[in-house]
This record gives C-alpha cells, sequence and structure tokens, in this order.
C-alpha cells in the first residue's frame, strides 16, 4: 500500500503536525507500506522530505519546522533545478500524491484539519483517513462544534462568539462571570488562547486570539477535571468506540497550555480516576459528539467533569496529536490497542 504522510502545513500548528508524523512514520511497517512523507512549508510549498523521523522531534525544546531547504531530499515530477531540492508550486503541489493508495493527513488546525486537504483530496479521488470535509469544517469550529453538540443535547459551558469587530457587551460580561477563556475559534493546541481574571485584561486577549482568527469565542472557565476521549469509526460496521479516558493534570500551568501540552509533559492518569457512570457517560457523549458531527475514522473528544461530576464538552479534534506526549495514542494503547496498530487501523479504514 503506498501511503502518504502530509504534514506542517500552514497553521500555527505546523511544529505539532510534524512531530505527529515523525511518530505516524517510525510506525509505519516497511514491508507493509511504501511511505511518501509530503511536508507543506509554513508558506505552504509542498515539498517531498526523506522522511527521516528523527527530523521531526522536540529536541531542547526546539520545534521542527518543515522549510524548502533542510529536511527536503527530493521530488516530484523530474528535478528542473538540478540541485537535488525541488519545492512544487502550491498549486501543483498535490502532484506528490500522484499515485498513492492513502493520504494520512497528519495535519492539525487550519489548511489540513479543517476540511480543506479533505476537499482536494476529494476532488482527486484519493481516500484520506480521518473526517470529511464538512465534519473537518464544523469540528475545527468551536462555535459550530457547540452549535451541533447542543442540538444532539450535549452539555457545553456559557460561551459568546465574537464576530470580527464584534466586543463583549456588559450584559455578557455579567452572564459569563470571571475567569473566562478567550479562543481563537478555528485553532488548536492552545494557541492564541488567555485565560482572563480581570476584565481590564480582555480586550488585550481578545487581540491575541484574532492574531490567529477573526472569530473568537469567550468561554466562561468551568472550575473541574480535564478529561479526554478517544474515539474511532467502528472497522465492521455499527457505532464509533470510545477509547478508556485520560485525565491531565496541569499542576505547574495555569491551565493546559501550549507548553503544558508539548514542553513539559504534563501528568495524567489512564484511566481517568472516575465513578464507572460518569465514564460511561463521557463515552457515552464522545460518541454522540463523533456522530453529531458525522466525524470519521478518528477524533478525540475533551470534556471537564466538575467537582459535582456533571460533564461538558470542551471540543472535539478531528486530528489529534500523535505525538509520543498526545493523549489519543496513550488512550488507545491503554485501551489494548498499540500505536502501530492504531495506525494500521486508520489506514484500513480508509481503504474501506
Ligand atoms: N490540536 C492538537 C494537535 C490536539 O488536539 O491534540
Ligand atoms: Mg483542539
Amino acid at each position: 500500500t503506498r501511503v502518504a504522510v502530509v504534514f506542517g502545513g500552514r497553521s500555527t500548528e505546523h511544529a505539532i503536525s510534524c512531530v505527529s508524523a515523525g511518530s505516524i512514520l517510525a510506525a509505519l511497517d516497511p514491508d507493509e507500506y511504501d511511505v511518501v512523507p509530503v511536508g507543506i512549508t509554513r508558506a505552504g510549498q509542498w515539498v517531498l522530505t526523506d522522511g527521516d523521523p528523527a527530523r521531526f522531534a522536540i529536541t531542547d525544546r526546539r520545534l521542527p519546522e518543515i522549510t524548502a531547504a533542510a529536511g527536503a531530499t527530493v521530488v516530484l515530477p523530474a528535478d528542473p533545478t538540478g540541485d537535488g531540492l525541488m519545492v512544487l508550486d502550491p498549486a501543483s503541489g498535490p502532484q506528490a500524491l500522484a499515485g498513492v493508495d492513502v493520504v494520512f493527513p497528519a495535519l492539525h488546525g487550519a489548511y489540513g484539519e479543517d476540511g480543506t486537504i479533505q476537499g482536494l483530496l476529494e476532488m482527486a479521488g484519493i481516500p484520506y483517513v480521518g473526517a470529511n470535509v464538512f465534519a473537518s469544517a464544523a469540528a475545527m469550529d468551536k462555535e459550530f462544534t457547540k452549535k451541533l453538540a447542543v442540538a444532539e443535547g450535549i452539555p457545553v459551558g456559557p460561551y459568546v462568539v465574537l464576530r470580527s469587530g464584534v466586543s463583549l457587551t456588559e450584559e455578557d460580561k455579567e452572564r459569563l462571570g470571571l475567569p473566562v477563556f478567550v479562543k481563537p475559534s478555528r485553532a488548536g493546541s492552545s494557541v492564541g488562547i488567555s485565560k482572563v481574571t480581570d476584565w481590564a485584561a480582555l480586550d488585550a486577549a481578545v487581540a491575541l486570539a484574532r492574531q490567529v482568527d477573526p472569530k473568537v469565542l469567550v468561554e466562561a472557565a468551568i472550575i473541574g477535571r480535564e478529561i479526554e476521549c478517544g474515539v474511532l469509526e467502528a472497522e465492521a460496521g455499527g457505532g464509533p468506540e470510545a477509547s478508556l479516558l485520560a485525565e491531565i493534570r496541569v499542576a505547574e500551568h495555569d491551565f493546559y497550555d501550549f507548553e503544558a501540552k508539548y514542553l513539559d509533559a504534563s501528568d495524567f492518569d489512564i484511566p481517568a480516576d472516575l465513578p464507572d457512570r460518569v465514564t460511561r457517560q463521557v463515552q457515552d457523549y464522545a460518541c454522540r459528539t463523533f456522530t453529531a458531527l458525522d466525524c470519521a475514522g478518528l477524533a478525540r473528544v475533551d470534556f471537564f467533569v466538575t467537582p459535582e461530576l456533571d460533564v461538558y464538552l470542551n471540543e472535539i479534534n478531528t486530528m489529534p496529536g500523535f505525538t509520543p506526549t498526545s493523549m489519543f495514542p496513550q488512550m488507545w494503547s491503554a485501551t489494548g490497542l498499540e500505536y502501530p496498530k492504531l495506525v494500521n487501523r486508520l489506514i484500513r479504514t480508509a481503504l474501506r
């Protein structure tokens, strides 16, 4: 099977995508797969890389990056410059995917997890791992995730959507209370997110989030535990399957921010120490969110559980992190599906 792993890309999660891809590349058995490692630079240039997983790791807190010069050894089609490196122009970039049986879009955030590459692959008729165009776009956007989840009867906390140019009213502030979280509506890995404990800091937080997305969400902080659940599409018909749950403990950080996620390796428990009833509730909500958004393949669904054991949806990720510290592969490993088997299963599901 010829599988293209696509990573990097134009989003703020470029580096995390590279780290995810490094782990995925290392897990693909060369006897079984003919692997085409396709990097996309921050500028949107597609380059064929040598796929050496060692290049795509976080070393000494330094984040990896795909550039046209380093790590790119190749080239499709033929190399007219003769210098061994060819950068495809963005419009012809997808030529790198010619002849592949399936694509693993290991891309997080905009231009990858949001339906854009999925649309390209649909147009080209190439099967791919994960959610389709609509589900990717809906799940990327925290506003629409909440709206679809609420329609399915899944609880979400109080929030306000600030479209471009709009600010929070006094009424909004009263309803939400402090603290609030200010988030770009379409982003991931906590990039652009601030916790605001004083309304005086709100404008700066909104401006920061708007650097990532003109549409910003202000959410009431739910005081509770951070609980995540992995979901996989069923292998043979039937509804989606939920993993054991993870609880993230971020004692050293104010919240589960970028540093806590990737640089300082937070503490976690798998399975999360919750009463069975609450575990089942979270798993049920996770599977229903997956179905409500029309997801496919995989997703990680994140929740808050309050001290009273009420469960609130936080968000869903249709291409969750696959890094060595990421929860999704660790939850499935604890559930009995080890990393390489998980990757195989996703590819098999995509080809079905
Ligand atoms: N957006 C990051 C990669 C995650 O959800 O794991
Ligand atoms: Mg996310």
